[in-house]
């Protein structure tokens, strides 16, 4: 089957049959709602504006077509959390747009236009991110007439509309690998789509580490994770180098187990439900590169997918085998199903040891499900060996509307990874198990700057940009707006 060409891409097709009608969206913030200048503008009937009363939505038809009229919550001041855990702006109006979505696939217009009122550039771009993040279907994406936006009457540059419209797709393309089912995606499937979308980049450079190159390179770690696997490990190395990029290289690295059975140490029905999930690191990783190259930001950037699957055959791995990683080090498994720390391992010490040393190294990982236990579907469990790159990295993620929460890398817990056979075990006896997966990945960074965020990477529908149950492309956001600065 010739999937690979079609692997990174949603499925679009144009609109069906289309109505004569113009769907008109209002979307204001309250402080516009109530200036004057905005109740008696020429560009919404006053009539409109009278049928609003306390109503946050209001739909109404029209002479031209159906009339949505939307009021987007203020952002609030919030005095708890240091400001990190709240909506922004950005969010708010991402929200607020694509919970429209709906309405406006269903009228079928030939025309949709959206009236941006006392939104800032923020604002807007977040509100057009949200609309294309709420068309995505892995099936086939929603689609309508041609839309058109204005901001106070004036209509919304294309520079503006095409950059968030870049954020979204590099969200979606996240969100879609992470839906794309394991007996599609493996390791070589995935590592050669991805050489292939990058093939006539001039910017990004694509190297494949194949199960020979993996074993020259001493990775013990990840060749045992994929070694009871159909299709061994991959590591992909995403070097992208734009002219003018000065400074040291920044590294991201991404877990990609393209699925978790767990093992010798089998997952149960439940928890191996959704596990085609377990490459969401690495999709984080995918879709934040598909919008670096466009982007042409002049910075150094070397991106990593660790990707194997963990499965099991005569050959799997057992507990109590011992494997040494890259960097030397000798690991005892404890349970087959800590399986990511071992794949993440051996490519962070290949993103460390390379000829340009990064500076800083971000990985991204659905490490644990301890981190699920704690943060749920939106909040991501983040660790950081370094105050500034954590608070660059958190201001990032609550200004995008990506929410992150620093964890302590509380390192008395590492002792619970000692083992008598080996340099460590793969899994702790200490508690805190999103804690200890982060202390077991700090054995590989060296002396480098580190972030690791753990990941859940799947919604289950309930926010309204991401109206669909599957992968959420976690992280993207928080990526673009660490690079944007
Ligand atoms: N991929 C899982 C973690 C996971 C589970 C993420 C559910 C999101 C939802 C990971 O490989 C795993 O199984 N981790 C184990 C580690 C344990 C055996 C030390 C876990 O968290 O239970
Ligand atoms: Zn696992
Ligand atoms: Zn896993």
């Amino acid at each position: 089957m010739n999937i690979v060409p079609s692997i990174m891409a949603t499925k679009k097709s144009g609109p069906k049959t289309l109505r004569s009608t113009v769907t008109k969206i209002y979307l204001l913030t309250a402080s516009a709602l109530e200036e004057s200048n905005i109740t008696h503008s020429e560009h919404i009937p006053e009539w409109i504006i009278g049928r609003i009363g306390e109503e946050k939505e209001v739909s109404i038809l029209g002479s031209e077509g159906p009339i949505i009229f939307k009021v987007i919550e203020e952002v609030k001041a919030e005095e708890q959390h240091y400001n990190l855990i709240a909506d922004s702006s950005y969010s708010l109006a991402r929200e607020a747009l694509g919970s429209l979505v709906g309405q406006i696939t269903k009228e079928r217009s030939k025309k949709v236009e959206v009236n941006f009122y006392g939104l800032d550039q923020e604002m807007i771009t977040g509100a057009i991110v949200g609309l294309e993040l709420a068309l995505y279907r892995f099936k086939e994406e929603l689609s309508f007439g041609a839309i058109s936006f204005f901001n106070d009457g004036k209509k919304v540059t294309k520079s503006i509309v095409d950059s968030a419209l870049s954020i979204a797709q590099s969200i979606n393309t996240a969100r879609h690998l992470v839906n794309l089912p394991a007996n599609i995606l493996n390791p070589v499937t995935y590592a050669n789509a991805v050489k292939k979308y990058f093939a006539k980049s001039t910017t990004m450079k694509v190297t494949v580490y194949d199960e020979k190159k993996l074993a020259k390179e001493n990775c013990g770690l990840i060749l045992s994770v994929g070694q009871a696997s159909a299709t061994p490990p991959r590591i992909v190395h995403l070097k992208y180098r734009p002219t003018g990029a000065k400074g040291k290289p920044t590294a991201i690295v991404g877990k990609g187990i393209t699925f978790d059975c767990g093992g010798l140490n089998v997952k149960s029905g439940a928890g191996m439900g959704v596990m085609k999930k377990d490459m969401g690191g690495s999709a984080t990783v995918m879709g934040f590169a598909t919008w670096l190259e466009k982007s042409g930001v002049k910075k150094k950037v070397d991106l990593y997918l660790a990707l194997a699957e963990n499965s099991i055959n005569e050959l799997a791995s057992r507990p109590g085998d011992i494997y040494t990683s890259r960097n030397g080090l000798k690991v005892e498994i404890g349970n087959t199903d800590a399986e990511g720390r071992l794949a993440l391992a051996d490519a962070m010490d290949i993103a460390i040891t390379q000829k340009e040393k990064p500076e800083v190294l971000i990985d991204f990982a659905t490490l644990t499900g301890a981190a699920k236990v704690s943060m749920g579907d939106f909040v991501t469990s983040m660790f950081a060996n370094d105050d500034e790159l954590a608070d660059k990295l958190l201001k990032a993620s609550q200004k995008n509307g990506d929410l992150s929460w620093r964890m302590p890398l509380y390192r008395p817990y590492y002792k619970g990874f000692k083992s008598n056979f080996a340099d460590m075990n793969n899994m702790s006896k200490v508690k805190g198990g999103s804690i200890g997966a982060a202390l077991f990945l700090e054995k590989f960074i060296g002396d480098t700057k580190w972030a690791h965020f753990d990941i859940f990477g799947w919604t289950s529908g309930f926010r309204p940009s991401l109206a669909q149950e599957g992968g959420s492309g976690q992280g993207v956001e928080t990526l673009i707006g660490y690079f944007q600065n």
